[in-house]
């Protein structure tokens, strides 16, 4: 066992223990390692990780409709409209690997995004209400990991060619893939997704905080001792 997991399981070992996580919201903006966490988080809880990111690269590298909206839209650092994004959630969140919980990773961005998703698990009694916990990085750490973020396209392992590199450069340890680049991870574009967190998606965060369900962690740390705050927190936020 890696001593991630280990200190994940340390911290979360009451949480592991509760029938089911439920709905996990990981919040923060580009580059704070929301797609890292989810990926610790999933191994701890045995629930999927919806990145809506991911997703939507998925419907880009397809061709499909969305896909063809959408890749211009990352391109600039924009958000994709509300309804085609919640559109492709309500899908997604129809396979039955979500019956105990998942973590959205990206989702909900915009406030009406979240009402839309408040709206759907208040709408299912046996459903559990959204917990989101924010991780928070300053700018420059932001910038350094989103030019620096390296993925693999076969098993989507990330890496950071600064902080977290490949074992031999420009391959993935697990894959042997040569790992690629995001063309969203420049440093025009980032500024620009910058912009629409603070002005959309930090709003988000009031709205979670306003309902008593949300946190935020430190995320200038190393990532298994961020992933065992964040266990520490959901289990305080479902109390
Ligand atoms: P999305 O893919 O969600 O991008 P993002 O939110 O900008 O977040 P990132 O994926 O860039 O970063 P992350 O926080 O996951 O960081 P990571 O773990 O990779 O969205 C892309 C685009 O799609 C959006 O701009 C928008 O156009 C569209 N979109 C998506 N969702 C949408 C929605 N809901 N509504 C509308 N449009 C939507 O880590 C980053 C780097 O840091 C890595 O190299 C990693 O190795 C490193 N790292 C991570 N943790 C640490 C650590 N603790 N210490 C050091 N390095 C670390």
């Amino acid at each position: 066992m890696s001593s991630i997991a280990t200190s994940v399981q340390t911290a979360g070992r009451a949480v592991g223990s509760k029938t089911t996580p439920g709905p996990i919201l990981l919040m923060g903006p580009p580059g704070a390692g929301k797609g890292t966490q989810a990926k610790e988080l999933i191994k701890l809880w045995g629930v999927p990780q919806i990145s809506t990111g991911d997703l939507l690269r998925a419907n880009v590298a397809q061709g499909t409709p969305l896909g063809r909206i959408a890749k211009e839209i990352i391109g600039r650092g924009e958000l994709v409209p509300d309804t085609l994004v919640n559109d492709m959630v309500a899908v997604r969140l129809l396979k039955p690997d979500t019956i105990n919980g998942y973590i959205l990773d990206g989702f909900p961005r915009t406030i009406g995004q979240a009402d839309w998703l408040d709206d759907r698990l208040a709408a299912q009694p046996e459903a559990l209400p959204v917990v989101a916990v924010s991780i928070k990085v300053n700018y420059n750490q932001l910038l350094r990991r989103i030019t620096g973020r390296r993925n693999c396209p076969v098993c989507h392992t990330i890496y950071n060619v600064y902080v977290n590199p490949p074992k031999v450069e420009g391959f993935c340890d697990i894959e042997g893939a040569a790992l690629i680049q995001r063309d969203d991870d420049t440093e025009v574009v980032f500024k620009e997704r910058m912009r629409a967190y603070e002005a959309l998606t930090a709003p988000v965060m009031e709205h979670y905080r306003a309902l008593g369900r949300f946190a935020e962690v430190d995320g200038d740390r190393p990532i298994d001792k961020i992933a065992a705050e964040i266990v520490v927190a959901v289990e305080r936020l479902r109390r």
